[in-house]
């Protein structure tokens, strides 16, 4: 089933320790079953070039980085993905799902670095070049809960990845007051998903976010 004329962009944001990865494989079973077309993006991630940037952002090894090359390796990876993975994938008709997308900058670096959304979005413009997400969920998670999954997942894996998990409790609240900042701004495109319940209950809520969406989209451009 091709989506509409030029695809369509569904972003997943979260918090730490939120089941935002679990939430994405369930969504996009379900989008798949649906008969859509999926490309699947992640960032930091995505493309090779994306994934290499994602190591030099997370590994802990690199307590050093600075914000602003934090902020730039960020949108680094995420031109890499536009230009190689999402643009020509939105130009093929098909429906892109990504895990994380600006409002993750404009939340962790944004409010909780300090930066300000106006560099973010200034940085915004010459990477992504207008693109914005047609669609984003939000699955948000109480600090305390969040952290202390983050942090037992971590232990249980022995990851390397957890430059960002070892913040000072003030830099997730920050993050997480963003979002719903963000939801507040622009209701109809930021929807937040409450993740302090059962599995099945949130991936309905998301899923019934997602029809509602694509059924309007469908309605517009029938
Ligand atoms: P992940 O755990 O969802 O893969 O995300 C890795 C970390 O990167 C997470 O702590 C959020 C952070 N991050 C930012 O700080 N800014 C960004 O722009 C993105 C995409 C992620």
């Amino acid at each position: 089933m091709s989506t509409t004329k030029r695809g369509l962009f569904i972003t997943v944001e979260g918090n730490e320790g939120s089941g935002k990865s679990t939430q994405i494989k369930i969504l996009a079973d379900r989008l798949r079953s649906a008969g859509y077309d999926l490309l699947l993006s992640a960032e930091p991630g995505g493309t090779r070039i994306g994934r290499e940037i994602r190591r030099i952002l997370l590994h802990k090894e690199n307590p050093e980085l600075s914000p602003t090359a934090e902020l730039l390796l960020m949108f680094a990876c995420r031109a890499q993905n536009v230009d190689e993975w999402i643009l020509p994938a939105l130009a093929a008709g098909k429906l892109v799902l990504s895990d994380r997308f600006t409002d993750s900058t404009l939340a962790y670096q944004g409010a909780g670095r300090g930066l300000g959304s106006e560099v973010v979005l200034d940085i915004d413009r010459i990477a992504c070049r207008g693109l914005v997400p047609d669609l984003t969920l939000c699955f948000m998670v109480d600090i305390e809960t969040g952290l202390a999954r983050a942090h037992a997942r971590n232990r249980r894996s022995q990851e390397v990845e957890t430059r960002l998990d070892e913040e000072e409790t003030a830099f997730y609240r920050k993050v997480r007051d963003a979002y719903y900042q963000l939801a507040n701004d622009e209701p109809e495109r930021v929807k937040i998903i409450e993740c302090n319940r059962p599995m099945s209950e949130i991936a309905d809520d998301a899923w019934r976010e997602v029809e509602n969406f694509l059924a309007s989209r469908i309605a517009r451009f029938a």
